[in-house]
């Protein structure tokens, strides 16, 4: 099996000021580990600040959306040129609270993930189920169905370039997380579906991240799990000493 550099992404969601931003990326940068690769996802207003700290450093920059479109007359988004033209190296595509919160359909997500693998930006692409799916037995088809829309049209050339992240909705800013047995599970079933759509030592490549309510308390045992290969994190990656355990901990567990 492919032995998988383990990734842990900080997405900042709508938080920070420019010069918490630029404090926090400085301390992200003091604490990189060569082990793990690091990926700070701060607001789009701040990227280009955020860029100028971690430049020169292994920590990688990442929009935490992009439009579908290419330039243009499109009021209020950001294309994948510009990420790219700011320093990303990484883009989120299909976070919950967009997907969820903002009704992004997967036939949307999908054309977001082309562009921006197109535009040479790496994806995180996010899937997860509701409370509502989940205690409805419905999770497998839930977080299947978001990895084959998303991943329709993606040639497997692409593959590469590509981060699936794990994040089960009732899971996110909630503090509770899912069991690290059921998370893998749900990891297992994604890479098993990679491989049946692309092939196998595609979906052994693939980094599957786990995302909601990590912690540096319950890390270690999430990334000890045979297809969690790292994480992205809410709230703890507004807290460079919590942020570093969390890196820490995939260095160290990550198999
Ligand atoms: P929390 O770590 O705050 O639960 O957020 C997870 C998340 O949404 C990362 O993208």
């Amino acid at each position: 099996m492919a032995r998988r550099t383990p990734c842990v992404g900080g997405n900042w969601k709508m938080n920070t000021r420019s010069a918490d931003a630029a404090a926090l990326a400085r301390a992200v940068v003091a604490d990189a580990s060569s082990d793990v690769e690091v990926v700070v996802f701060p607001p789009a207003v701040y990227l280009q600040e955020v860029h100028e700290v971690v430049s020169g450093s292994s920590v990688a920059l990442g929009g935490q959306d992009v439009s579908e479109q290419a330039d243009g007359a499109w009021t209020g988004q950001v294309s994948a040129g510009m990420l790219a033209d700011v320093g990303c190296t990484h883009v989120l595509v299909g976070h919950s609270e967009r997907r969820h919160g903002l009704g992004e359909p997967d036939s949307l997500l999908n054309a977001k993930v082309r562009t921006a693998l197109e535009a040479g930006l790496s994806v995180m692409l996010c899937i997860g189920e509701t409370l509502a799916e989940r205690e409805g037995g419905t999770t497998s088809d839930v977080v299947l169905k978001q990895v084959r829309e998303g991943l329709a049209g993606v040639p497997i050339e692409s593959l590469a370039a590509l981060t699936i992240a794990y994040e089960p909705v009732w899971a996110i800013g909630t503090g509770l997380t899912a069991s690290p047995k059921d998370a893998q599970e749900v990891h297992a079933l994604v890479r098993e579906t990679v491989g049946s759509l692309y092939d196998v030592p595609s979906a052994d490549a693939l980094r599957i991240l786990y995302g909601g309510s990590v912690k540096p308390s319950n890390a270690a045992e999430l990334f000890s799990q045979e297809d969690i290969d790292g994480g992205l994190i809410g709230g703890a990656s507004l807290d460079a000493e919590q942020f570093k355990a969390i890196v820490d901990a995939a260095g160290r567990s990550c198999v």
